[in-house]
């Protein structure tokens, strides 16, 4: 949004977090329904900015009208928010749209923590697909998780995890309605086994959700699934993919040297495995809904 306050701006300390509440007012349904359009991809779009910890823009019952909840970590991250949206397609296709909006401050994360939405673990969904694509613009990284640079490539990307003859089992990671990262299980049903991979966007990293999501859906993996074992790697140069492997219970079982060719530089790769009858790790579980 173009987050200009109109009024109730006050001084703000730069290590505060920087919230901004009210409502989006359209004139007319033509100025709605260009909302609707945009809305995705804006939403998607914030949510992937490293120092968004909350965006909500929801309808309410009159169609006219949206109400807005935004949070960042700090005022830093605010207005390199509203720098990146000064010159996006949402803005342009809204900057005639009314704003009513008031912008705060808050002590800590903590404070704000108590009403963000608590994450989950839902089934992959074909609307997830604007989330996707933020998440792979979110990180240099994501380049080696798939070919994703585009809207439409993430529309097929999200289609080929959902094809019913897919052996992919995808988990998206969630907070509120919204994808943040994903747990997979590629099954081979002839030997009961499954290769493991996750992604997570940017923002949402270095929190402990991927471990807590990993050990999750690798439980239901090797119970409700009735898988027998699972196995994943890692380039050694990716040390949090083998924490997470490590708190999801997965045990080192060896190293492929030299396996990947990347920027002209070969790359060693650690191999995970995790069987049925291995021990449990202790973990925080987060709620897995199969039915959302
Ligand atoms: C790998 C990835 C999923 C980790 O996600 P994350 O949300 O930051 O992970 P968590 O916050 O759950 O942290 C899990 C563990 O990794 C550790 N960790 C996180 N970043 C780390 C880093 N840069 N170096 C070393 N350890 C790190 C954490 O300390 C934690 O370990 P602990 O439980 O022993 O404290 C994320 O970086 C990512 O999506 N990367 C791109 C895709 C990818 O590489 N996927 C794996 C392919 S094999």
């Amino acid at each position: 949004m173009d987050d200009r306050p109109t009024d109730g701006t006050r001084d703000q300390n730069s290590a505060d977090v920087v919230e901004l509440t009210g409502r989006l007012l359209c004139a007319d349904l033509t100025e709605a329904s260009t909302v609707r359009q945009h809305l995705p991809e804006h939403i998607a779009l914030t949510r992937a900015e490293p120092g968004c910890f909350r965006f909500e823009v929801e309808p309410t019952e009159d169609p006219l009208v949206w109400t807005v909840v935004e949070q960042f970590v700090d005022r830093a991250a605010f207005d390199a928010h509203q720098a990146r949206v000064r010159t996006s397609r949402w803005l342009e296709a809204t900057a005639g749209i009314a704003r009513d909006y008031v912008i705060s401050t808050r002590d800590s994360l903590d404070e704000v923590s108590a009403v963000a939405p608590s994450p989950m673990l839902r089934r992959l969904r074909a609307s997830d697909a604007p989330a996707v694509h933020a998440a792979f613009g979110s990180a240099d990284d994501m380049a080696r998780q798939g070919d994703v640079t585009t809207l439409a490539e993430a529309e097929r990307y999200v289609a080929r995890l959902l094809a019913e003859d897919s052996p992919h089992e995808p988990w998206a990671i969630a907070e509120g309605e919204e994808l943040i990262g994903l747990i997979a299980v590629t099954v081979d049903e002839e030997n009961l086994s499954g290769w493991f991979w996750y992604w997570v966007t940017h923002r949402a990293r270095g929190r402990g959700l991927t471990a807590r999501a990993a050990a999750t859906v690798a439980q239901w993996a090797l119970t409700e699934r009735g898988l027998e074992r699972l196995e994943l790697g890692h380039r050694v140069n990716n040390p949090a993919s083998g924490a997470v492997a490590r708190a999801a219970g997965f045990a080192k079982e060896g190293t492929e040297r030299g396996k990947f060719l990347i920027d002209g530089q070969r790359f060693d790769v650690d191999t995970y495995g995790r069987l049925r009858t291995d021990p449990a790790p202790a973990f925080d579980s987060l709620p897995l809904r199969a039915g959302e």
